[in-house]
Formats: structure tokens, sequence, C-alpha cells
């Protein structure tokens, strides 16, 4: 039986999936690389320095340089996430958390990112979650399963016991990976759509989780 929910954070929790997309932007336009909001799906979920590296494409930029424009793109993001408060967490997580925590199912956070704590407590979370894995808890980044392997040891739950909630591709695969269950979260399209895609390798797919409870998903 299920025993834990490890939840991604950007684009799942909340929306700020689009805040690393404008600071992104930002970045490319003052760097005067192509780059747009159809580019940006490809880094859905994925970590700052390889978000950058794609951004780069063959642009020869020093280390050095990476590290200020990471260290810029951070700011903008930061900047941007100053203003978060707990109304800005998605329709229906609170009702699924609160169902979760009543039903005995541990939950962490898996979240490749290293503002993921900020985030949390901005949202007023932190009291909701049991164990938080984030930018700071393995080296190898998502596709590799390794950081919903630390959650899950976190939590003190076999993977075959826990289920991942998603929005990003390098996630689904990472739980997938991991030997976990997976929820891809893709919002509801018509025809064969990149966001249907994204998460299209998950065991459900479901648009959000506006209404979306225990029973239904054992
Ligand atoms: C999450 C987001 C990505 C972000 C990554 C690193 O996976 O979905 O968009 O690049 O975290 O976030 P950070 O805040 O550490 O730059
Ligand atoms: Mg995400």
């Amino acid at each position: 039986a299920i025993q834990g929910f490890i939840f991604d954070l950007d684009g799942v929790l909340t929306d700020t999936a689009e805040w690393h997309y404008r600071a992104w932007q930002r970045l490319a336009d003052e760097e005067g690389l192509p780059f747009n909001r159809e580019a940006n799906e490809a880094l859905r979920g994925v970590s700052r320095r390889e978000s950058l590296l794609h951004i780069i494409g063959d642009q020869p930029y020093s280390e050095a340089a990476l590290q200020t424009m990471m260290e810029r793109k951070n700011r903008y993001y930061v900047e941007s996430i100053q203003n978060l408060t707990p109304q800005d967490v998605l329709p229906g997580v609170i009702e699924l958390l609160d169902e979760l925590r009543q039903a005995g199912i541990k939950i962490a956070i898996g979240s490749a990112s290293k503002n993921a704590r900020t985030v949390i407590e901005k949202l007023g979370l932190a009291d909701r979650v049991d164990a938080i894995a984030d930018g700071y808890s393995v080296e190898r980044p998502k596709p590799a399963p390794d950081l919903f392997l630390y959650a899950a040891a976190q939590l003190g739950l076999d993977p075959s016991h826990c289920v991942v909630v998603e929005d990003a591709a390098a996630g689904i695969e990472a739980a997938i990976a991991a030997g976990m269950w997976t929820i891809g979260l893709a919002p509801a399209v018509s025809g064969a759509s990149p966001e249907e895609h994204r998460v299209g390798a998950a065991h459900i797919v479901l648009p959000n989780l506006m209404g979306v409870h225990l029973t239904d998903l054992q």
C-alpha cells in the first residue's frame, strides 16, 4: 500500500515555474541569447546549471561567466518570490495534503531548487510536510533517481511504497528510475500537446490537484 507522497514544488504546489521562466527570459534578453516560452518547456524541472547550458547552446562562455549568470538569474528569481503568500498555493493542494496526513501517509517535498525551503515557508506549507529534499540534498539532478530516493529515505519508506507528483518529464523519469508510482500534472488541452507529452510516461496524468482524493488514486 502507499505510505508516502513526494511532491515536486515548482509547477505542482505553486506556480513558481512561471517565475523561473521569467528570470531566465530576462537573463537571456540581457545576454542577447535566443529564448522564449516554447524553448522554456525543455527547462521545466531542470537544474539551474543544466538550464543555463541549454540556453547558451554552443556559445563559448567561461566557467566564471557561467557562475555569474547563474547568480544573476537566481537574484531575479529570488526577487520575484519575495511576495509569495499562502494564496499562491495551487487549488486542491491543501485539501490533498490534509487528507494524506489524516490517512497517516508521510509527505515529502522533492524539488531540485535551492530556493525550495524559502518557497515552502512563504507558502505556509512547512508544517504540512515531514521532509524536504531540495537542491542541496544530492549531487545528481533529475532525471537521476537520487533526489526522490533521498526523500523516501528521509521518510523512512521503501521507494515502492511512494507516489511522486510531478509536472516535468525529467521528474517523472527520475521517479520511475527510483521505482516509485507517478502522477503527472499537465493542463487539460485538446490534441497531442507538448504539455501532455511532458508527463506522458506517468502512471496517471491529471490536469492539476483540484478535487483529487486519495481514494480515487488508490
Ligand atoms: C526546479 C525548477 C527548475 C529550476 C530548478 C533549480 O526543478 O523546476 O526550473 O531550474 O528547480 O532551482 P534553483 O532555484 O536552485 O535555481
Ligand atoms: Mg516542477
